[in-house]
C-alpha cells in the first residue's frame, strides 16, 4: 500500500504556498497508508524536478527540501515497499530512460516480469527493482513509435495486470496529470485553485471537499481548465506494440462530483470512526493483495520445507495465533512434523532445535523483540529461519535468512485485524502448496483448495457486512459479562483463541480460549446461570463439539456460536449465532474470526472504550 498524490494549480498564486509544501501536507495526511520513502516531481519554470529518499516523511521533509520548491503542477508518493526494498532508487517517481516521464504508482503490476523483460529486449534501460518502472518505459516505447504522450499513456495502461492507481507526468504534454486505476482507490478533488489526484480524501480535504471518486478501468487527465475521464472498453495484455489507441467510453465527470462534509480526523479514518473497523473492512483486499503477490515467492521455500525435518512456527499474541493455523495446517495437508511455540518460550526448547529445522517467524511489525530474540537463538543452533512480516525491511526481515512478506498495508489500530488474516491466508496457501508438491494432498484437491482460496476475498466482503448488524446487537449482550469462554476443536481453536484475545484486549472482558473437549477438565467449574460460552465451528468438526455445548448448557450457560449454514443444530443448541458461507475447513479460519473482531470491536465501542488504543498496550513490543 502507497499514497499517491498529484496536483494541479489553477494560477501560480493559487493556494499561497510553494507546490512543493502542499505535495509535502497532502504526503503526510497519507502517511498511514506507507511511510518507507518519500518523493516528488514538479514542472517548474526550471523543467522536471524529481526529488526522492528512503526515510520517513518527516526525516526527509527537509533533506529533500520540499517546502522551497514551487511551480504549477506536479506529483507526489509515500511508499510502502512491495517489490524492491525501501531506497533511495526504489523510490516514486520512477522515470523513463528519457527522464521526461514521471510516475508515481500504489498498487501490484502482476505482469511487470513479462513487460520488463520485453521493454529490455526493445533497448530501454531499468535502474530500480520497482514493478513501477515498466509504466514510465511503456509511455516512453509508444511515443517511439509515434504516439501523442496521451495515447502512448492509454495504450500502457492497457497492458497493466493487477492493481494500480497512477499519476504520471510527461513534461512532452506540459500541464496534465494523466491518471488511471484498477483496484486501487484513486480520486479527484476539485477546487477554484486547485485540482487533486489522490489514493485518499484526506489528503486534500484542507483544501477541497468536491470529490469525484474514480471506478476500476478508468483513466484520464487532469489539467488547469479540464478533467477528462474515460472508462477502457477493452483491455489489451498482449503486447505487440502496435499503434492502435485502446477503445474508451468519455463520462461525463460533472455527474460523479459529489460533495463531502467529514472532518480532517474523520476522514483519515476513510469515514470509519475507528482504524481497527476501518482495517476491519479492509481485511479483504489485505487478503488478495497479499495473495496476489505470494503465489510467486512461495516455490523456493517450499522446496525448502519439503526438506526438512521439522518446521517450527513461532509468534507472539496474535502473531502466535497465526503459527498455531500454520502448525495444524502444515501436520494435515503436507504431513510435516509441524509445532507452534509462542516467541519467549522458545528459548525452553532450545536444546532439541538443530539445523534440520526450519523456523518460520511470524510477526506483523518485525519488530517484536521477543520474535526477534528467539530467531537469534534458533540462529545460533543452525536453523533456517523464514521471516512472515508486513513490513519489508523490518528487523526480523533483516535478521532471517529468507522472508515472506504479507501485503495487509500498514495497521495502526494496537488490535491486529487485517494483518492476521494476511497471515493465515499466506500460510494456508504454504500448506496447500507443501502438500501438493509431497504428495500429500491428491493435486486435485490442491487445486480445489488454491481456486478456493482465490475467492475467499469475496466470502470476506460478505461475512463483513452480514454480521456487523448482528455484532452491534450481541455486544449489547457481551458488554454486560465480566468473563467468557471461547471454545473449539482443530482449526476452531486458535481461531477461538484470537476471538478471545480480541475481546480482553480492547473491551477489557476476561476471555479465555479452549480446546472444547478440554473444558470439561475443569473450566466448567466456573459456569453457572448466563455465563457467555462462544463456540467456533468451522465445518467437519461440528458434530464433536455438540456434546461440549450440551454440557455447557446444562449449567446455564448463555451459549453464541459461530457457524456455517446449514449446520442443522444451530437453533436447538445456541442462544446467538453467526451464520457465515460454508467454506473448506482448511480455509474457515480466514473468514471466521470476522464475527469475533466485530463482536470484540462493538463490546468496546459499546462500554465507552477507544478500541485503537487500548490502555497498557503498544502496537510494537519491544521490551522482554
Ligand atoms: C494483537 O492484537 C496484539 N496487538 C499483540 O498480541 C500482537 O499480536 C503481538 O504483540 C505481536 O506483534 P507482532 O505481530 O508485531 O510481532
Amino acid at each position: 500500500m502507497c499514497g499517491i498524490i498529484g496536483i494541479v494549480l489553477s494560477s501560480s498564486k493559487a493556494l499561497s504556498k510553494n507546490l512543493g509544501r502542499v505535495i509535502r501536507e497532502c504526503l503526510k495526511n497519507l502517511e498511514y497508508r506507507g511511510y518507507d520513502s518519500v518523493g516528488f516531481a514538479i514542472v517548474s519554470s526550471e523543467g522536471l524536478i524529481i526529488r526522492k529518499s528512503k526515510g520517513k516523511i518527516d526525516e526527509v521533509v527537509s533533506k529533500l527540501s520540499f517546502d522551497e520548491f514551487d511551480g504549477i503542477y506536479g506529483v507526489g508518493h509515500t511508499r510502502w515497499a512491495t517489490h524492491g526494498r525501501p531506497s533511495d532508487v526504489n523510490a516514486h517517481p520512477q522515470t523513463d530512460c528519457s527522464g521526461k516521464v514521471a510516475v508515481v504508482h500504489n498498487g501490484i503490476i502482476e505482469n511487470y516480469m513479462e513487460l520488463r523483460d520485453a521493454l529490455i529486449s526493445r533497448g530501454h534501460e531499468f535502474r530500480s527493482e520497482t514493478d513501477t518502472e515498466v509504466i514510465a518505459h511503456l509511455i516512453e516505447e509508444y511515443k517511439r513509435l509515434g504516439m501523442s504522450s496521451y495515447d502512448a499513456f492509454k495504450k500502457a495502461v492497457t497492458h497493466l495486470r493487477g492493481s494500480y492507481a497512477v499519476a504520471v507526468i510527461d513534461v512532452d504534454d506540459p500541464g496534465k496529470i494523466f491518471f488511471a486505476r484498477n483496484t486501487s482507490p484513486l480520486v479527484i478533488g476539485i477546487s477554484r485553485e486547485a485540482k487533486f489526484l489522490s489514493s485518499d480524501i484526506p489528503a486534500f480535504l484542507d483544501y477541497s471537499r468536491d470529490v469525484i471518486v474514480l471506478n476500476d478501468d478508468e483513466l484520464g487527465y487532469i489539467s488547469k481548465d479540464a478533467i477528462v475521464i474515460e472508462k477502457l472498453v477493452d483491455k489489451d495484455l498482449r503486447l505487440e506494440f502496435d499503434r492502435v489507441p485502446p477503445k474508451t467510453e468519455f463520462i461525463d465527470y460533472r455527474l460523479r462530483v459529489r460533495h463531502i462534509d467529514w472532518t480532517p480526523e474523520m476522514a483519515k479514518k476513510g469515514g470509519y470512526p475507528h482504524f481497527m473497523l476501518k482495517e476491519i473492512h479492509e481485511q479483504p483486499r489485505a487478503v488478495a493483495d497479499t495473495l496476489i503477490s505470494i503465489s510467486k515467492e512461495l516455490d523456493n521455500i517450499v522446496k525448502l520445507l519439503s526438506k526438512a525435518d521439522r518446521v517450527l512456527l513461532i509468534g507472539s499474541g496474535t502473531s502466535y495465533h497465526a503459527a498455531l493455523v500454520g502448525s495444524l495446517l502444515l501436520n494435515e495437508l503436507a504431513y510435516v512434523k509441524s509445532h507452534a511455540l509462542i516467541s519467549s518460550e522458545v528459548r525452553w526448547f532450545i536444546n532439541s532445535i538443530d539445523d534440520d529445522d526450519v523456523v518460520i517467524a511470524i510477526s506483523q511489525s518485525g519488530e517484536t523483540i521477543d520474535t526477534l530474540l528467539a530467531v537469534r537463538d534458533v540462529r545460533g543452533k543452525g536453523a533456517l529461519t523464514i521471516a512472515l512480516t508486513n513490513v519489508i525491511d523490518s528487523t526480523l526481515a533483516r535478521e532471517s535468512h529468507l522472508s515472506i512478506y504479507t501485503r495487509a498495508g500498514p495497521e495502526i489500530g494496537v488490535a491486529a485485524t487485517k494483518t492476521y488474516v494476511a497471515q493465515v491466508a499466506t500460510l494456508s496457501y504454504l500448506a496447500i502448496s507443501l502438500g501438493g508438491y509431497m504428495g500429500t494432498l491428491d493435486s486435485n484437491k490442491a487445486s480445489e483448495l488454491k481456486s478456493e482460496l482465490s475467492l475467499i476475498p469475496e466470502v470476506m466482503s460478505t461475512t463483513i457486512s452480514t454480521c456487523e448488524p448482528r455484532a452491534r446487537v450481541i455486544s449489547g449482550v457481551i458488554g454486560t459479562k465480566h468473563s467468557m469462554y471461547y471454545l473449539g476443536r482443530g482449526l476452531g481453536l486458535p481461531t477461538s483463541m484470537e476471538g478471545a484475545l480480541k475481546l480482553k484486549e480492547i473491551a477489557y472482558i476476561h476471555a479465555e480460549a479452549y480446546p472444547a473437549g478440554e473444558s470439561k477438565h475443569g473450566p466448567i467449574a466456573l459456569v453457572d446461570e448466563g455465563f457467555p460460552v462462544a463456540f467456533t465451528v468451522l465445518g467437519d468438526e461440528a458434530e464433536l463439539i455438540v456434546s461440549n455445548v450440551e454440557e455447557m448448557k446444562a449449567r446455564g450457560a448463555w451459549t453464541l456460536a459461530v457457524v456455517p449454514k446449514g449446520f442443522e443444530k444451530s437453533v436447538k443448541l445456541f442462544d446467538y449465532i453467526f451464520e457465515l458461507r460454508r467454506i473448506s475447513y482448511e480455509l474457515a479460519p480466514i473468514v471466521y474470526i470476522i464475527p469475533y473482531q466485530l463482536l470484540a470491536y462493538y463490546t468496546a465501542v459499546t462500554l465507552g472504550y477507544d478500541p485503537d488504543k487500548p490502555r497498557n498496550l503498544a502496537k510494537t513490543v519491544t521490551v522482554v
